[in-house]
């Protein structure tokens, strides 16, 4: 199994989702090769709730992670879970158009570029 999905499905054990039970695990990696992870984290107030790719995403760039390469996102759901729009415009803002491998629990896979998911960006080169 590629390296990056097991760090997602593994991260996404350590999910703290007790109010919607969706657990969602993460997986990062950077220029060096290092991987990242990150799970859901929610909150009661559910609104500061911060879903698994940022929390990955934080983690990385706060610990000197540049040059993302690929991330991996992994969900217990049949239908494969993409991102949510928050996250689409925070990758790409950090990592452009990186590989996103989406994963299940049955070992069902789909690899695509964020820009297929996120088409016409806005970001800095508006400015
Ligand atoms: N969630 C993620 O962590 N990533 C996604 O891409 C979609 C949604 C989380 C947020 C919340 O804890 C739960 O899944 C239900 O929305």
């Amino acid at each position: 199994m590629d390296r990056l999905v097991e760090a997602a499905l593994a991260a996404r054990e350590y999910a703290h989702a007790p109010f919607s039970g969706f657990r969602v695990g993460a997986a990062l990696e950077d220029g060096s090769g290092r991987v990242h992870s990150g799970c859901n984290v929610e909150n009661a107030t559910y609104g500061l709730t911060q879903c698994a790719e940022r929390v990955a995403l934080y983690k990385a760039v706060s610990e000197g992670g540049r040059g993302f390469r690929r991330i991996a996102i992994a969900a217990d759901n049949a239908v494969l879970t993409p991102p949510c729009g928050a996250c689409r415009q925070i990758l790409w803002e950090f990592c452009g158009d990186i590989e996103v491998t989406l994963a299940n629990l049955e070992g069902k896979t789909e690899t695509l570029r964020l820009s297929a998911l996120f088409p016409r960006p806005f970001d800095a080169s508006y400015l």
